[in-house]
């Protein structure tokens, strides 16, 4: 039987809203373990996004820190920058999305946008898991093409960190500044318009 949600109270919207700003990318990831039930947990959240013409563009290389080799060959593929914090999280991944449809193998326009959409839904539940995610752009694609191997069809899109955040006493004092640094956003009328391009009557 289906499992519906039937609670839609202002305290399930809010504790929603809560666990979406609470999510941050940390650059000071704890030693403890994520285990495959947790990855399985996370995956779950991504497969369930939605995605144009159900095409589900998305897919991951995901290696645990227990996988020397394969870690080692992920972080290969992680740029020097980003390397000197990533390394220390339990879960390295490498994200990459289909680049055309494969009932037609015409272009698909929303292949980046799908894959967004998946790694959005991993990173909402991971909050709900205590987990976070630090996405990178910051990748070598030579270096995971020639590692993994890549159809042409593909393209690589990012990096992901994973892992459990250390409390700010155990910080590293080389993160400590980036780790504490205030996360601020665009106002809601700068980004939500209605009766002209950049007119909002959106505030918060
Ligand atoms: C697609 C994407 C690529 C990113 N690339 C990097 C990166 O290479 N290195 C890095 O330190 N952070 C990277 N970030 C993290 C952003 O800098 C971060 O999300 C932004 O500053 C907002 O901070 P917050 O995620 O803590 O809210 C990336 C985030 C996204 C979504």
């Amino acid at each position: 039987m289906e499992n519906h949600i039937t609670d839609t109270s202002q305290d399930l919207a809010q504790l929603q809203l809560d666990l979406i700003k609470k999510r941050k990318s940390t650059v000071a990831f704890s030693e403890q373990e994520v285990t495959k039930d947790q990855l399985n947990q996370l995956f779950e959240a991504a497969r369930w996004a939605a995605s144009c013409f159900n095409e589900q563009p998305w897919r991951f290389i995901v290696a645990q820190k227990s996988q020397e080799g394969l870690f080692e060959k992920v972080l290969n593929g992680i740029n020097e920058h980003n390397q000197v914090w990533a390394k220390n999280a339990p879960v390295l991944m490498l994200t990459f999305a289909k680049k055309t449809f494969a009932k037609n193998e015409k272009p698909n326009m929303h292949y980046m946008h799908d894959l967004g959409l998946a790694v959005g839904n991993m990173s909402a539940q991971a909050t709900a898991m205590s987990l976070y995610l630090h996405q990178m752009a910051g990748i070598v694609r030579e270096n995971i093409q020639k590692d993994f191997d890549i159809p042409e069809d593909y393209e690589i899109v990012s990096g992901i960190a994973l892992g459990y955040k250390l409390d700010i006493e155990n910080v590293p004092e080389e993160f400590k500044l980036r780790e504490t640094k205030e996360r601020t956003r665009k106002s809601l009328n700068e980004i939500v318009f209605d009766e002209a391009w950049g007119e909002s009557s959106f505030k918060n």
